[in-house]
């Protein structure tokens, strides 16, 4: 609320804490295990974990039950959960430093998780596209635990009253309606500032990568082709044969950022080359302008096998290695249990529950 005689914000109390020891928040964020994890998990979001690590307090999740609201096969379900503890690290998130952990070892998720199906409203479920989308035409045959899954995501945030989310464009939505949850509840609690109004982190050049075979669609995990995506763990020549088919259109690569905004085959390949490089996505457009896209496609090959290459090759290591990722996943449970813990306690008492 702004002061009335100076004007100026005055302070979060949620982020004082962290300001005094010369850090800017505490972010959570979560990765769901149900497989090909791809270049648009990776750049929209595993990147950026690692790059916010020296700034902010990190809590990144596996979030297996959220996995679970469409089938999972269970032998499938763990070893792809350890594989996303193993991108995390392999992406050179420090596992010793920050919590590394998944959800089901934290059982406080699942508990915030029943109070905010209380506070949540259908009226705000029901405007969610993912869900609309995930469930398709047969909504009624979807599970019930889909439809609740924006009020489990926002207990996964505000069980740590964590202040800063990153996640790729397309978690947006989800997050908007983690803010209304926590001013809902604050309001109809009277717990003024109890749990922060969280600020997503949605930065880079690619927030949203598109599908390999089609500009216009988002790059997805349960696309069944293939083709479509660039998983973390394809290898040289795989990644290359991708690229070579990714759709393009027949003109040369597009002169301005104008241009390649109306061709979403060519600007989505570009946002890519962009990230991966690290450069702004005018500049990838200016050093390509007017060329072939066979000479721009081997120039993103090189930049894609150089960049990714490292990251599936750990991946794979530390796949082979089950007894650590547990190890890590364990230790981060622990951390993330003690900080938990206490916020589910005082929220109980807020609630009204009589102690345990
Ligand atoms: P999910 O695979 O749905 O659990 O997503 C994990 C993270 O990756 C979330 O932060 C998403 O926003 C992000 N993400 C998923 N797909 C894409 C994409 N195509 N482009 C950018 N970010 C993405
Ligand atoms: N809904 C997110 C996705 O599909 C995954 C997720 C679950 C998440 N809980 C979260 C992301 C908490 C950020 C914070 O990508």
């Amino acid at each position: 609320m702004p002061d009335v005689t100076t004007g100026a914000a005055a302070p979060n109390p949620h982020l004082a804490p962290y300001e005094a020891r010369g850090l800017k928040g505490r972010i959570l964020s979560g990765v769901q295990p149900t497989g090909n994890l791809h270049l648009g998990n990776y750049l929209g979001a595993i990147r950026n974990f690692a790059r916010l690590q020296d700034d902010y307090e990190c809590l990144y999740c596996v979030v297996d039950m959220h996995a679970i609201t469409v089938w999972q096969d269970p032998a499938l379900l763990s070893s792809q959960t350890r594989e996303i503890a193993a991108a995390f690290l392999a992406a050179g998130v420090d596992g010793t430093k920050h919590a590394i952990f998944n959800q089901s070892m934290v059982p406080q998720h699942a508990q915030l998780a029943w109070i905010f199906n209380c506070v949540a409203r259908l009226g705000w479920m029901n405007r969610m596209t993912q869900f609309k989308e995930k469930a398709g035409k047969d909504r009624e045959n979807a599970s019930l635990g889909l439809y609740a899954y924006p009020a489990l995501m926002a207990a996964d945030i505000l069980i740590y009253k964590a202040t800063h989310v990153p996640v790729g464009e397309d978690q947006k939505q989800h997050l908007e309606l983690t803010r209304d949850i926590a001013i809902k509840f604050n309001n109809d609690f009277h717990a003024p500032d109890f749990f922060p109004i969280t600020e997503p982190l949605i930065f880079g050049a690619a927030t949203r990568v598109m599908s390999l075979r089609d500009g216009t669609k988002k790059m997805s995990k349960s696309d069944p082709s293939d083709y479509s995506r660039i998983n973390l763990t394809d290898d040289a020549d795989a990644i290359a044969q991708k690229i070579r088919r990714a759709k393009t259109d027949p003109l040369p690569m597009p002169e301005t950022t104008s241009d390649a905004e109306k061709r979403p085959d060519a600007d989505n390949l570009l946002g890519i080359y962009a990230a991966l490089a690290d450069m702004e996505k005018d500049a990838v457009i200016f050093e390509f302008a007017g060329k072939q896209f066979s000479e721009f496609k081997a120039a993103l090959t090189e930049t894609a096998v150089a960049k990714l290459g490292p990251i599936g090759s750990e991946m794979q290591r530390l796949m082979k290695d089950p007894g650590h990722v547990d190890k890590v996943l364990h230790e981060g449970a622990e951390k993330a249990r003690a900080i938990a813990e206490p916020i589910l306690a005082e929220t109980y008492k807020i609630v009204g529950f009589l102690k345990p």
